[in-house]
């Protein structure tokens, strides 16, 4: 049986010396974990200011019907090809480039050029995916976004490195997630364009509401 001496309680005081003043050791310590304590609390606004870590770009709610359609949209005007039955898409500079999550694939195709910027819209039709992108034979690039259903991510980009790219899902996402691939082809800025599929000109008199996401909607 545990003698009362021995039980630590608000009844029987603990044994010890914790009622000597601290040494002074342990001050400086406290101190120093104090002091860093508040050093990495000052971290997260100045990161968040000065880190240069976040996506510019344009943020807004889009339902996920329309951006669907203004993907499909944006296939016609701009395709070059097919690859595997998914339409190639080699937008002009300085287009709104669309890209679209869905179970479990990622669509279109993309050929962008290096040093070239452009404006990537990613969103989801279904669940949430992640999109990060790796280079083929080469390193993983430092992307990570959520991609959400219903939101509209708008990243301002500009391919610094020719090569392929795979986009990789890294959101469980269902039964597919581990096949959920797509391809981004960075080319250089001299690289000869592929003919358009289709009249680019006649694509867009026949889609009057190619811009109708923007009011509000993007
Ligand atoms: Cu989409 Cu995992």
């Amino acid at each position: 049986m545990t003698t009362p001496e021995t039980v630590h309680s608000g009844v029987v005081a603990p044994q010890g010396v914790w009622w000597k003043p601290a040494h002074k050791a342990e001050k400086t310590w406290v101190a120093i974990a104090f002091a860093w304590c508040m050093i990495l609390f000052a971290m997260m606004p100045i990161w968040h200011l000065k880190g240069q870590q976040n996506p510019s770009g344009i943020r807004g709610r889009v339902d996920p019907g329309r951006f669907m359609a203004r993907t499909q949209e944006f296939i016609a005007a701009y395709q070059v090809g097919e690859e595997n039955g998914y339409p190639v898409v080699e937008p002009p500079a300085g287009a709104d480039v669309y890209m679209i999550a869905m179970m479990w694939r990622w669509m279109p195709v993309l050929r962008l050029r290096e040093g070239v910027s452009y404006t990537l819209h990613l969103s989801a039709l279904d669940v949430n995916h992640g999109f990060s992108l790796i280079q083929v034979d080469g390193n993983a690039q430092n992307v990570n976004f959520q991609i959400v259903p219903g939101y509209d991510y708008g990243l301002r980009i500009v391919p610094t490195k020719t090569g392929e790219y795979r986009v990789i899902c890294n959101e469980f996402c269902g039964i597919g997630h581990h096949a959920m691939v797509g391809k981004i082809v960075v080319l250089d800025a001299a690289a000869p364009a592929m003919p358009l599929l289709k009249d680019s000109t006649a694509t867009a008199a026949a889609a009057p509401a190619a811009d109708s996401a923007k009011g509000g909607a993007r």
